[in-house]
């Protein structure tokens, strides 16, 4: 890979079929960013065992689901490096010396910690779930990365690891010589916030996804059946698209029919199932190389497992070199 090439490192956890949020959210920027960085992106299985610690199998069947929306999707092995965390023993070996460095109070304060804990059914009440962020803080810093491309929900835990790197360079100053870790930046997406039929944020708890892998039939149903503006009750009702969930997908695929349907929908010239067919048809046709791809790779496992045995190749070649880089700074022998 090219020396000069700036370091990207991002992971999902494996817990079932991507989404429209996934896929307008963080996933096309994966794509597109494969072509100027080095791109590493993990499934992060680890982080999903706080969760699973009961059922680990369970989670360990999403891997090969989560790889071939990824693969769908126009990530390129060629490019990016695909692999699994658990795969790269130096993420856990590194999360146990960053911990030496994550004061306890930071984690209590994590609002994400706090959030799941109050909505999670299931007891998550451990040291692993406390230590969420700083694995992910190991996950980041082992490959170097300049970049993380994130939803908006990660934010916290960016900032996390930017408070552990800078803790850790104030105790290990020597001198003006190198510093082991670089601050990492989050990257955006220019839609960090898809809605789900419900109106509501899309999510797979909330039950309002239009999963990408979805055939055509479904995924219609499913945006025929979304909220609109709830005020509009008759198609005669003159509607206010800022209130409408619907009206928001048309900066995703068709920006250009934004203005006229925004002029429909006050005048009443259109009704929202017009919306709805024009918003359907733009997804469904938008996705239909994604679906195609899907089922091109879905049931090729062999594939999925060379592309990961060799991502986990090119995995731990980076990550030890950081972790030979790190003891030496701190002296192990
Ligand atoms: N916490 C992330 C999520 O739930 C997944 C993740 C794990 C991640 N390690 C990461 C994301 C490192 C970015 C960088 O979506």
């Amino acid at each position: 890979m090219n020396k000069e090439k700036k370091h990207i490192l991002s992971g999902m956890q494996p817990t079932g079929r991507l989404h429209l949020g996934h896929y307008l959210g963080v996933l096309t920027n994966y794509v597109h960013l494969q072509h100027d960085y080095d791109c590493y992106f993990m499934a992060a299985d680890l982080h999903s065992m706080t969760v699973f610690y009961s059922n680990y199998k369970e989670a360990q069947n999403y891997i090969l689901p989560l790889i071939s929306d990824w693969l769908a999707a126009g990530i390129n092995p060629e490019k990016a490096v695909i692999f699994v965390q658990s795969d790269v023993p130096q993420h856990s070996e590194l999360a146990v010396i960053l911990g030496m460095y994550t004061p306890v109070s930071w984690l209590m304060r994590n609002p994400t910690y706090k959030e799941k804990q109050e909505n999670v059914e299931k007891d998550i009440d451990s040291l692993g779930f406390l230590g969420y962020p700083v694995l992910q803080a190991a996950d980041i810093l082992l490959y170097d990365a300049d970049l993380v491309p994130i939803g908006e929900d990660q934010l916290p835990h960016l900032d996390l690891t930017r408070d552990i790197v800078n803790r850790f360079n104030h105790f290990n100053k020597s001198g003006n010589d190198e510093k082991v870790f670089k601050l990492p930046k989050p990257l955006l997406s220019k839609f960090p916030k898809v809605l789900g039929t419900d109106g509501r944020k899309m999510s797979k708890s909330y039950n309002n996804t239009l999963i990408l892998s979805e055939e055509e039939d479904s995924l219609m149903k499913k945006i025929m059946t979304m909220k609109t503006d709830t005020a509009r009750i008759r198609k005669t009702d003159k509607g206010n698209p800022l209130n409408c969930p619907v009206f928001t997908y048309y900066d995703f695929f068709c920006k250009d029919r934004k203005d006229e349907a925004s002029s429909g929908c006050k005048t009443a010239s259109i009704g929202c199932k017009d919306c709805k067919n024009i918003i359907g048809s733009e997804i469904v046709k938008n996705l239909t190389p994604f679906r195609e791809k899907w089922h091109e790779v879905k049931d090729d496992h062999n594939l999925v497992f060379d592309i990961l045995s060799d991502g986990a190749k090119k995995a731990k070649k980076k990550a030890s070199e950081t972790m030979e880089r790190l003891k030496e700074k701190l002296g192990f022998h």
